[in-house]
């Protein structure tokens, strides 16, 4: 079964339209990235592969079934400006998404189920490379451990779709080279499928096993809303990938 499917996906806003014919699936532990100019709607298309919008018109399923209204664990998000609470250290931003959901249920956390959390927490920041800053406040992170940090919050969750919006954009070179590592090895050990929205051509080929070119086939220059973009290539780019097997 495919994780996710479009067929024939539209959308626009008013009468402006920015997607049309966007017919794409893909399957658990693939990663796609995506790139096209911006305003084609690469962010639009993200919005709702995570569930918060919806199509004008076309099918849209998630392993299978009619997409759920709602954002669910299964799918998270990070986006290019961190998603950090600044009153919470490291560790408790992680651990906050849990235990909203969890304590809804069981009041706020205690005894075993504390611990479990805490026990996941550590490893998602072991893994991330955040083990020692488990006790520092966003304002003491640099830019890559905030993403870092941001990341972390998402793979707490155990989602089966992970979107990147433009993840690395505002860091340095030298830090999104590291964000790019981190990345492929968490991805090669959890097989989540993941769509990353990129401007970087490069970092598009470097860490997709596939690349999606959204663009537009036809323009009207009296109304330029009049057409929208869809997926104008799919390029495998698996082969010569690292950590590919
Ligand atoms: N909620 C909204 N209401 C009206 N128009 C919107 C809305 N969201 C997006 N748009 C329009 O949809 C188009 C696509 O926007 P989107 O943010 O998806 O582009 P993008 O490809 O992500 O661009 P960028 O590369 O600059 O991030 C833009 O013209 C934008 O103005
Ligand atoms: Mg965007």
């Amino acid at each position: 079964m495919n994780l996710v499917e479009a067929h024939n996906i539209w959308k626009s806003y008013g009468d402006t339209i920015v997607l049309e014919h966007v017919n794409f699936s893909m399957k658990d532990g693939e990663f796609c990235t995506l790139v096209g100019p911006s305003g084609c709607g690469k962010t639009t298309f993200l919005r709702m592969l995570l569930g918060i919008e919806v199509p004008s018109k076309g099918k849209l399923l998630f392993e299978g079934k009619d997409y759920p209204q709602e954002p669910s664990d299964e799918r998270g998000i990070v986006f290019q400006r961190y998603s950090t609470l600044s009153h919470l250290n490291v560790i408790d931003n992680v651990i906050i998404g849990m235990e909203f959901e969890q304590s809804q249920l069981f009041g706020k956390l205690f005894g075993k189920a504390k611990k479990r959390v805490y026990e996941k927490a550590e490893e998602i920041l072991c893994a991330v490379g955040l083990q020692d800053a488990k006790y520092q406040y966003p304002h003491e992170l640099s830019g890559g451990m905030k993403q870092r940090l941001s990341i972390a919050q998402s793979l707490i969750k155990q989602p089966k779709l992970l979107l990147l919006d433009e993840p690395f954009g505002a860091l340095d070179p030298g830090i999104s080279i590291d964000m790019h590592e981190l990345l492929l090895d968490i991805h090669a050990k959890l097989n989540f499928g993941v769509v990353m929205v990129t401007h970087d051509i490069s970092e598009a080929f470097k860490l997709g096993t596939r690349v999606l070119v959204f663009d537009k086939v036809k323009t009207d220059k009296e109304y330029p809303n009049r057409f929208g973009s869809t997926i104008v290539n799919d390029i495998d780019s698996s082969k010569g990938r690292k950590n590919e097997k």
